[in-house]
């Protein structure tokens, strides 16, 4: 039974309502719509630095070997770049470049003027030692937010350039208005990309955070206990929809293409939206918010070589 004060409740919550017997549907969280809002607002900043003639940002994607799903990420990359009016630069190199080619490559886009951020598309072929290339990417330029040193600042609570899919992650959950802090999140994947600097994000923003991982024990309790659930493991419907918390936000970073061609989350999503409040869908969730996410590190990276160029002549003039 549900009273009227529940009701009421729900209404102003937005749910919507199946039949009378109190069956609701989780909110979505649009991450397309978001992911659009994101990059009209650089837009408009690039807008308006043609408008005072001044240079325009510029990314550089570098692809090496030939992963197709790397393919479409990186096209996708560059094509967001054109749109919102930034300048792009693409490398496309064999399987067998060498480190020492590649760290030529970084290094002259280290020290290239036009260039705010650099990404080197991942996974790497083998042969090549990736903690060593990310390195070689200058942390200014770091518009993937991988480097030690922008991992560390994200660490100790000072984040400057930060991983693209988390930070894309946290804007979606600021744009349902939820507050988070103090709630129990639990992050299912540890991955460097994704779940390592999501439970940064999470802590950063007052989250008790558990990241579960492939020795975890008893999973299960550790999902159902979850007031905010990130699942980024790559194993279709790996989190079966009725583990999920009533109530919870469930982020959902899988992009599984199905044996019928269709694109699935990690989690069983038929299920779990009639538990959760609030929840993304597969395709046209997290996917958008990565590349705009790095739009918008680029942007950061632009406008803060420009606050370090312009202190440098300062300094040299006083
Ligand atoms: N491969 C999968 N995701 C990413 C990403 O966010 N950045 C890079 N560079 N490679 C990836």
């Amino acid at each position: 039974m549900v009273d009227f004060i529940t009701l009421l409740y729900y209404t102003k919550r937005n749910r919507i309502w199946l039949d009378k017997n109190i069956q609701m549907t989780a909110q979505l969280i649009d991450g397309k719509k978001i992911a659009q809002h994101v990059r009209n607002n650089v837009h408009s900043y690039v807008d308006t630095l043609k408008a005072a003639n001044k240079r325009m940002p510029g990314l550089a994607v570098v692809l090496v070997g030939e992963n197709e799903a790397s393919k479409v990420y990186v096209n996708h990359k560059t094509k967001a770049c054109e749109e919102v009016g930034f300048v792009s630069k693409s490398y496309e190199l064999p399987a067998t470049t060498s480190e020492t080619e590649l760290f030529a490559l970084i290094d002259e886009l280290n020290t290239d003027g036009t260039i705010d951020g650099i990404l080197v598309q991942l996974p790497l072929p083998a042969g090549l030692d990736v903690e060593n290339i990310l390195e070689r990417i200058h942390p200014h330029k770091d518009v993937d937010g991988f480097h030690p040193y922008n991992i560390g600042r994200l660490a100790q609570r000072i984040p400057a350039l930060r991983p693209c899919t988390p930070k894309g992650i946290m804007t979606m959950i600021e744009a349902t208005k939820r507050p988070i802090r103090g709630l129990d999140a639990v992050i299912v994947g540890a991955s460097n990309i994704v779940g390592r600097p999501m439970g940064l994000e999470l802590l950063l923003a007052g989250c008790t955070v558990t990241t579960c991982h492939k020795f975890t024990k008893a999973l299960k309790e550790h999902v159902e206990r979850a007031d905010l659930l990130v699942v980024a493991v790559g194993k279709p419907n790996f989190i079966p929809g009725n583990w999920v918390k009533e109530g919870a936000i469930v982020i959902d970073v899988g992009i599984n293409r199905m044996d019928n061609g269709k694109l699935t989350g990690d989690v069983e999503f038929d299920v779990a939206k009639d538990r959760a409040d609030w929840i993304t869908p597969v395709p046209g969730g997290v996917g958008p918010m990565t590349v705009a996410s790095l739009i918008e590190n680029t942007l950061e990276a632009y406008v803060k070589f420009h606050s370090r160029a312009s202190k440098l002549t300062q300094s040299k003039a006083e």
